[in-house]
């Protein structure tokens, strides 16, 4: 008796995941990047939708496929994000290959760097003048398909209106002292991370595997008090790493790349004085993927659900996160969906409230809201990371500041033989 294919086989992917050597990211990454640049080129060009149609289930393919076929881990735990990392990429890369099939009018980049932001700090919004498929377009198209493809917030290009950029507090024109502000930047994000990554290892049991943040031992108000501070922890954690690697992404693209600072606008707007959920998610925290969210998951509901229709753009982030904890083999769907499903029915109670009320969610209170709505839905997802392995688990940052200034004063010799 045969047995049942699995959606590997379905979907023609080989069994396991490979070893990332030359040959076989050539033959994993290589096409997934091609096909997608070509997407790139071809949403910059007018009366092409046939074609990109005709392009996405392949783009779909190739990134499912890169996605579930590479490795690394090197089998090991503390590394297993950096698949959880090529998954996000490669989801990331098919929901926006998608939004471009969907768009009917060509995205154009309006402007050169050095003016990509406009005064009011919303990405700047153009018109150009006459475009058409000529042979100079499309190799106009091609110099600046590159720029879309890693540009996710938009900037310079007349698609991303509506994304919502803050403006740097210390402007500045010379590269080198933005990369020295930056690396500054980084190296105090580094360190945070450090710290919180060693208090929640300090309160995390032993082990080489994932673990819960309920903590069965304790009595319920301690393990409940345990759980709220180990969430706290990894919600600040987790927003340092991402500074932390956008600020190194920025010094490398200024320094390496001789991009402009002004192409490295802030990422968050101090998401921790958020009066309202749905500031929170406009303007408090990085938009990078706000473009497909809208695209794929709101637009379509919106004749249906009207205003409401914000579920869907978080259903997709939902979908965008689980697959990410797939990609480092933890299945855990209900739970990491419900989080993002529940700040968009967050969302939806405060709009009902200003319905019902006649007034906004705002000030301290709303303050207040927005902690206590996201303390208790990230309990799901914080402890679904737990039990997958990626907290307190993780070797997430290039040094490690704080246990090595603990630890040359002699203070930590335990937890350094965790970290
Ligand atoms: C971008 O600009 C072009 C040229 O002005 C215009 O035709 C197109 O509709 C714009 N695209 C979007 C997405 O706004
Ligand atoms: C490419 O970018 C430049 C600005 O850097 C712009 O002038 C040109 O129109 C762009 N080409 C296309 C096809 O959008």
């Amino acid at each position: 008796m045969g047995s049942w294919p699995t959606i590997r086989d379905l979907l023609l992917l080989s069994k396991q995941r490979v070893t990332p050597t030359g040959p076989n990211l050539a033959a994993f990454l290589a096409p997934v990047i091609l096909s997608y640049h070509i997407m790139a080129v071809l949403v910059q060009l007018p009366r092409t939708k046939l074609f990109r149609v005709a392009l996405l289930p392949l783009v779909l393919w190739l990134a499912l496929r890169a996605g579930m076929s590479l490795d690394f881990s090197g089998k090991q735990l503390e590394y297993a994000y950096l698949n959880k990392a090529l998954a996000l990429v490669m989801f990331n890369l098919a929901m926006r290959a998608t939004t471009w099939t969907l768009v009917n009018e060509p995205y154009v980049k309006v402007i050169g760097h050095h003016k990509a932001r406009s005064s009011n700090g919303i990405a700047n919004k153009a018109d150009s003048g006459s475009f058409t498929t000529s042979p100079n377009n499309i190799r106009s198209a091609m110099l600046n398909a590159s720029d879309l493809c890693n540009n996710l917030r938009g900037l310079g290009w007349n698609w991303s209106k509506g994304i919502y950029v803050r403006s740097p507090t210390f402007k500045t024109e010379s590269r080198l002292v933005f990369a020295v502000l930056m690396l500054g930047r980084s190296f105090f994000y580094m360190s945070i991370c450090d710290a919180t990554d060693l208090c929640v290892r300090a309160l995390a049991p032993q082990g080489s595997t994932g673990w819960s943040i309920f903590d069965p031992t304790l009595p319920p108000i301690r393990r409940y008090l345990q759980s709220t501070t180990i969430t706290l922890l990894v919600g600040f954690g987790g927003i340092s790493v991402l500074e932390m690697y956008y600020c190194l992404t920025a010094v490398t693209c200024v320094v390496l790349f001789q991009q402009h600072p002004s192409q490295w606008p802030p990422l968050f707007d101090k998401p921790w004085f958020a009066t309202s959920l749905a500031r929170f998610w406009n303007r408090g925290w990085h938009q990078l993927f706000r473009e497909s969210f809208v695209a794929v998951g709101y637009k379509p509901l919106e004749g249906i659900l009207g205003q409401y229709a914000v579920i869907g753009a978080f259903l997709v982030s939902g979908a965008f996160h689980d697959a990410g904890m797939r990609g480092m083999g933890h299945v855990d769907t209900l739970r990491i969906v419900s989080y993002f499903v529940m700040q968009g029915a967050g969302v939806g109670l405060e709009r009902l409230w200003r319905q019902l009320t006649g007034r906004q969610v705002g000030g301290c209170l709303g303050c207040l809201w927005v902690w206590i709505w996201q303390c208790l839905w990230g309990h799901l997802l914080v402890d679904s990371w737990a039990q997958g392995g990626l907290i307190a688990r993780s070797a997430f940052f290039p040094a490690r500041p704080v246990s090595w200034a603990l630890s040359s004063a002699g203070v930590l010799r335990e937890l350094n033989s965790v970290a």
